[in-house]
């Protein structure tokens, strides 16, 4: 229903676009458009509300009519779309002679008005065959439910922590028991086991806690997710891969063409005589297990192999079957209250959980009854009751609308409980999160791709001036999450979340809610001939080349989006089958074998169009005809140079291409950029002038020849909406520059990063805790940096990620640095280079830092610890500590020195209460 809904608002938008100054050969029709904006905004508000009803509690004519309706604004989108087309497309027409011109649009403006006016007729009839339907069988007004107004924000902070420790420590520790056999390691033999529970149980949480804690007793490991419909070939190759990166790498693979076979015997010869350990997550059909199997050979050194399944049977053939528990009633509690309280109430008497509302322990109780112990029910929920007012009474309505009396099964109650949290989810949140149902199950989702397609479909409305499209559909995403409909994927070091997963219980619903809504058809394995349904958003798969598309022209016609998976390509449709497609995703999809981008640039309504990792090496001359383009990606490809038209796509505000990937003249046009990566600035000064035009640039990644950096600074100053920047260098790396120092970054600025040799002298004064409230990462080099520089960047409080080299040169740093107390609160990763002196850690000193990376100048520790006893670095006081490397530079020291530093570093490292994992060289 929130399609209906959705397409309904973007139509009435577009209606009045049409009203604008803009559109003046549509003078004569005006009054026409008007009505049918005031029909639709009628409709929109009956439909209003019947649309927070689930559709089981719908009555059947209501269903159809929202089914109509549904199709019927889809289709008036497309016709308005086509008109947009054509004024625009006659505007930007080659220009004869003036005389000729005006002559010729006259023609052409009466020809579109008449078609318009045509349209329009076709439109209203078909509206008021709608409404009649409607009202001849007098239709009742569904129950309205309250909307729900904004989420609390303390969840999102807990998400991590709650789930991963509520529950999961018994099951882990079991796990490994069993996976060890109650024997000491190393023994020398395999072991398998298989974890097996339903849906939302917790197995793959389970698996990833294990594989985390006992990986580094092993010479190799592999963490993969197999799913319903695998590619083994992708498969074994991620395994290796994840087995040995430094081996396995891209160039491995384009230098050795493996089969599937071909790929097992690697397996079977690398892994022969190696300690190894490799989770299967998600097994559904025990031949694939069977194949992977064969590629994980038994040896006599010893390995471990997790599995986890939904189906006992699998489990069973697989050996090793471990039942995953539900929660006990006590954990689900325990989950419960600290996603809707927080940690604000410790309460618990005996080790029993207490409601730190006691007016709310009934209801709880009876809720968490319905949640069968398992955590996805439990975490989906407490999202759902957080939104509501901490009250009795609102809770009984959620706990009455699970659903009560009836016999249902486990699966259905949580099918309930997931889908009742859809619905309690504004419907512009609804759409956004159907879309999802485009990719294939545990699919790794790119947050800011997935953002475009969202507004490339017309999803994301602005409300309100002064907020851009893209930083709203950044508020949808963040709400989703918080809502626990999608799961965040974390980048380690930064904490920035880049991508995101479904889990598979909400992936089943929104596949389904899709297809009956056909919002989105999904073609897995092959196609359904009989289907008569107008395709609107085709999600390719997976296909075989003897299931050739059959000749169902029409069915394509009326596409919106099409995202195509490489294992599906063989099976994609010629584009001239197209007419309607506004987002076109064929990442990875090897077009260079014979597919065509000839048609491309017919493609008039295309918005977003994903061509990263597709083998090509030049667009089409006329991609300049795509007036309406906002994003395009061709990162990934041989493509040396975009075509001169790129400059007439005014309306692009995302485009990604390669750092070697030229750029023509005239790339200033683009005024609406607001992500562009990567632009070589090596070759021509004068692109930095052009540059300077982009104001709405968000993020900048650079290649910069050096020598042009002080030319650099002068545009950048004029780009204030600069979050991210990225600066490569290419140049003589000898020579060293302080171009930047007359930079001064706007305010929210969140990762700066740029790349050694191009120095700031010192460290510039707005890198301060009251001016950069955002920055989470930075990574410089800073000539001349001293103890207090250290300590005004210890107190960005937001700063994650710290890369820092300084110029061994400069006396000052070799006497070392001290990093206080309470300082850098946030940070997890911190590299320092430049030979300086040491650094000591007091205690309270960068509580979170899990990563710790520095190079220092032996000499210049002599000097401090000849009248000391001893070099203390102060490592114990890094609390987090994980994972420690040092470089020592010997230069000037002798042999003996060194070695007993080295000795001294490593006895500190090892005598860490975390026991990091540690390098030291000398
Ligand atoms: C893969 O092979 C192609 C052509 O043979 C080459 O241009 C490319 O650089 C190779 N990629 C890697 C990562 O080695
Ligand atoms: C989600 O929670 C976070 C963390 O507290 C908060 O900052 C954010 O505003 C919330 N997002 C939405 C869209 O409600
Ligand atoms: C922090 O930076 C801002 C912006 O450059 C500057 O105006 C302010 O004086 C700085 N504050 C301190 C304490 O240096
Ligand atoms: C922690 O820092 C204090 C100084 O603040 C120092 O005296 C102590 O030795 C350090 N502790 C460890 C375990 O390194």
């Amino acid at each position: 229903m929130e399609i209906a809904k959705g397409t309904l608002s973007s139509v009435i938008t577009k209606l009045g676009v049409l009203l604008t100054e803009e559109y003046k050969p549509l003078r004569g029709v005006k009054g026409e458009i008007r009505f049918l904006q005031s029909e639709l905004e009628s409709m929109k508000g009956a439909l209003e509300k019947v649309s927070n009803t689930p559709p089981d509690q719908l009555d059947i004519q209501d269903k159809i009519w929202v089914r109509d309706l549904r199709e019927l604004s889809y289709d008036i989108e497309d016709y308005i779309d086509t008109f947009m087309v054509r004024v625009k497309g006659d505007k930007s027409a080659k220009r004869p002679s003036f005389k000729n011109l005006v002559h010729k649009s006259l023609i052409k403006n009466v020809r579109i008005r008449h078609r318009l006016a045509t349209d329009i007729r076709g439109i209203k009839s078909r509206i008021a065959e709608v409404q009649e339907r409607r009202l001849r069988y007098d239709v009742n007004n569904g129950v309205a439910k309250p909307t729900i107004a904004t989420v609390d924000p303390r969840l999102f902070a807990q998400y991590t922590e709650a789930k991963e420790l509520v529950g999961i420590g018994h099951s882990s520790d079991e796990l490994i028991k069993v996976l060890m056999d109650g024997n000491r390691f190393p023994l020398q033999q395999g072991k398998i086991v298989s974890i097996v529970g339903f849906g939302g149980l917790g197995k793959t949480t389970l698996a990833k806690h294990v594989y985390e804690k006992i990986r580094g007793l092993f010479d190799c490991c592999a963490f993969v997710s197999v799913s319903q419909t695998p590619d083994l070939h992708k498969l074994f190759m991620a395994i290796l891969y994840q087995l040995d990166w430094n081996k396995y790498d891209d160039s491995f693979f384009n230098e050795t063409f493996l089969d599937e076979q071909g790929l097992i015997n690697e397996l079977r010869e690398f892994l022969g005589h190696k300690r190894y350990f490799v989770v299967l997550d998600d097994l559904w059909d025990i031949s694939v297990w069977k194949m992977i199997r064969c590629a994980l050979p038994d040896n006599d050194v010893g390995y471990k192999i997790i599995t986890t399944t939904r189906i006992l049977d699998v489990a069973h053939q697989v050996g090793g079957a471990y039942k995953l528990k539900p929660l006990s009633h006590n954990d689900c509690r325990k989950l419960l209250y600290i996603r809707i309280f927080g940690n604000e109430n410790k309460d618990n008497i005996d080790g029993i959980e207490k409601c730190p509302d006691e007016d709310l322990a009934e209801v709880s109780e009876r809720i968490l009854q319905k949640c069968g112990g398992v955590p996805l029910a439990i975490v989906t929920m407490a999202s759902l009751l957080a939104s509501k007012a901490r009250n009795k009474i609102d809770w009984y309505d959620v706990y009455n609308s699970i659903g009560t009396g009836l016999q249902n099964s486990d699966l259905e109650d949580m099918r309930k409980i997931l889908s009742l949290s859809y619905y309690a989810m504004p419907s512009h949140l609804r759409i956004c999160l159907l879309y999802l149902s485009m990719f294939p199950e545990d699919y790794k989702i790119e947050k800011d791709c997935l953002i475009w397609m969202w507004i490339a479909e017309g999803f994301i409305q602005c409300e309100n001036q002064g907020k851009s499209l893209f930083a709203i559909g950044e508020s949808y995403f963040n709400e989703l999450i918080n809502r626990s409909m999608i799961q965040p994927i974390y980048d380690e070091c930064t904490g920035l979340i880049y991508s995101c997963q479904v889990h598979d219980m909400m992936h089943d619903l929104i596949c389904s809610l899709s297809s009956e809504e056909n919002f989105v058809s999904i073609l897995n394995t092959g196609y359904d001939t009989s289907a008569s349904k107008i395709f609107r958003r085709l999600s390719l798969q997976y296909g075989k080349d003897d299931n050739a598309m059959p000749q169902h022209t029409t069915s394509m016609q009326r596409v919106r989006s099409a995202i195509v998976f490489p294992s599906a390509f063989c099976v994609m449709p010629v584009l001239t089958k197209f007419n309607l497609l506004r987002v076109l995703n064929l990442q990875d999809c090897d077009i260079s074998r014979g597919y065509s981008l000839e048609y491309l640039e017919n493609l008039f309504y295309l918005r977003y169009l994903g061509l990263c990792g597709t083998h090509i090496s030049q667009l089409p001359e006329e991609i300049g005809n795509l007036e309406f383009l906002q994003t395009l990606d061709v990162r990934g490809n041989n493509m040396f140079s975009l075509p001169s038209t790129i400059v007439q796509l005014t309306n692009l505000m995302c485009l990604y291409i390669d750092e070697f990937t030229r750029v023509p003249n005239g790339i200033g046009s683009l005024t609406n950029l607001e992500v562009l990566s990567t632009l070589d600035i090596t070759v021509s000064m004068d692109i930095i002038e052009e540059l300077g035009q982009l104001m709405e640039l968000r993020v900048l990644h650079i290649l910069l020849f050096i020598g042009w950096s002080g030319k650099l600074v002068e545009c950048l100053c004029k780009l204030q909406n600069i979050e991210y920047l990225y600066i490569k260098i290419f140049g003589d790396h000898q020579s060293d520059f302080c171009g930047l120092d007359a930079w001064v970054a706007p305010r929210h600025l969140y990762r700066l990063d740029i790349e050694w040799p191009c120095w700031f002298s010192t460290l510039p004064a707005w890198m301060n805790q009251s001016y950069l409230l955002d920055l989470v990462y930075l990574s410089i080099a800073v000539r001349d940096l001293g103890q207090i520089n250290l300590e005004t960047l210890g107190r960005l409080g937001s700063l994650r990620l710290l890369q820092l080299s300084v110029d061994p040169k400069n006396l000052g740093t070799l006497g070392g640095f001290i990093i206080g107390a309470g300082l850098f609160p946030c940070l997890v990763f911190f590299q320092f280079g430049g030979s300086i002196g040491p650094i000591v850690f007091q205690q309270g000193a960068m509580p979170r830092l899990e990563i710790l990376n520095f190079e220092f100048c032996v000499q210049a520790a002599r000097q401090i610890t000849c009248n000391g006893d001893g070099l203390e670095l102060g490592l114990g006081n890094l609390s987090s500590l994980k994972d420690v490397k040092i470089y020592l530079r010997s230069r000037g020291a002798s042999k003996e020195d060194v070695n007993e530093l080295v000795a001294a570093l490593r006895h500190a490292v090892e005598i860490h209460p975390n026991l990091p994992k540690h390098q030291i060289c000398g």
